[in-house]
């Protein structure tokens, strides 16, 4: 891989202006083009970072013949992931690809082989793990500070407004908008955090008469996870009224963790018998730009010492992609998914699990 790596941006949409920046500014890239189906979109790469046309292409394809990037960030909705993600394996690149990665599990598993197959790094990009208040909760829970995590309630109240003009508009209309694109970073974390994983599924999934989503905007589900932890979930995009609120409380042996907002305030209680509430202090972070800064760094990082499973893994990324495929199939069913089973139904390879 070159030094700075040749960086192809594939997906000028909301976050893939955000990804601009973020690889314009990062030492370790070069950004040698942008793809975009939407012109607009690519004229905003040349007035911002002075992107030269002729390195601007409506089509990935020839993006990738004309350009022989080392990496590709793709930014892309996840309908259509499949098919890109082939196509980048296809002409030798690295891939670092938005979350989710696709909408079909069996996909997923696919395009994780390819990139065994072709020897390539593969990395999805599940930037909260770098949020200071997720990084600091793991820190505590596994130095077992107040004692194991024991059970736990993350519950995440929001009114998004799928209209607004910062936002995508895919996920007013696709399948199971929360799940896929909101649930997927919340039970990343929770994994991430307890350093735990889920065994088993319930989940229930519901539309709200005022809901501006054409599928379900509410999730429920119980996660049963190794060592006996249980969380309790309850996810809206579509809650009444415009208070927004989120809390997620762990109960641990000697105590409990409190995240009061999704992307900062953490507090401690010591002891169980005590009811005073310690802020931890954390420096601040430019929400879903700083955590993914750090991220991208030590995936360039890691690709540059030669290691072509990246964190965070798209192997890593099929236990939380299959556990909102489970919640999906939890919700069709009625029934709790055993995930083992899911996974062998799915054939994922044992050593990935
Ligand atoms: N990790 C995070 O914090 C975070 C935050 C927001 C969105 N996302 C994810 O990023 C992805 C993109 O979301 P978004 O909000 O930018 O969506 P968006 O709809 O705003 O933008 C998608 C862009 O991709 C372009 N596009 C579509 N197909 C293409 C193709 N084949 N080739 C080139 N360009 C193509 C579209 O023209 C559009 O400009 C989604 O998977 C979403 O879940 C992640």
């Amino acid at each position: 891989m070159n030094s700075p790596a040749r960086t192809l941006m594939v997906g000028l949409g909301a976050r893939g202006k955000k990804w601009a920046r973020i690889m314009h500014e990062e030492q370790k890239s070069q950004t040698v083009g942008y793809v975009d189906l939407d012109d607009d979109n690519l004229e905003w790469a040349q007035t911002m970072y002075e992107a030269d046309p002729k390195n601007c292409y409506n089509d990935m394809g020839q993006a990738l013949k004309d350009l022989q990037p080392d990496f590709v960030v793709l930014a892309t909705p996840p309908m259509d992931r499949y098919e890109n993600v082939m196509k980048v394996f296809e002409s030798g690149a690295h891939l670092l690809s938005e979350k989710p990665l696709s909408l079909d599990f069996d996909e997923g598993i696919r395009m994780a082989k390819a990139a065994e197959d072709a020897k390539l790094g593969f990395a999805v990009g599940l930037n909260f793990r770098w949020q200071h208040c997720i990084l600091k909760a793991r820190e505590i829970l596994r130095s077992r500070r107040i004692g194991a995590p024991r059970f736990a309630g993350y519950s995440y109240w929001r009114n998004r407004d799928g209209y607004a003009p910062f936002l995508n508009r895919f996920p007013l209309t696709m399948r199971q908008p929360m799940l896929y694109e909101q649930v997927i970073h919340h039970i990343d974390s929770i994994r991430f955090v307890y350093d735990s994983e889920v065994e088993r599924v319930t989940c229930r999934c519901s539309n709200p008469p005022w809901s501006m989503y054409r599928d379900d905007a509410t999730t429920i589900a119980i996660f049963d996870m190794t060592a006996g932890l249980q969380v309790n979930y309850f996810g809206t995009w579509s809650g009444q009224t415009k208070l927004d609120q989120f809390l997620w409380r762990t109960d641990c042996d000697d105590g409990a963790l409190f995240q009061y907002e999704l992307f900062k305030d953490l507090r401690i209680i010591r002891g169980s018998e005590n009811d005073v509430m310690e802020k931890i202090p954390l420096p601040e972070q430019e929400q879903l730009v700083d955590d993914a800064r750090v991220m991208v760094s030590e995936i360039l990082d890691q690709l540059a010492e030669g290691n072509l499973h990246p964190e965070p893994t798209a192997i890593d990324h099929l236990k939380t992609f299959g556990i909102i495929a489970a919640c999906e199939e939890s919700n069709n069913t009625g029934l709790p998914v055993e995930m083992d089973e899911f996974f062998d139904r799915h054939g994922m390879p044992s050593h990935w699990r």
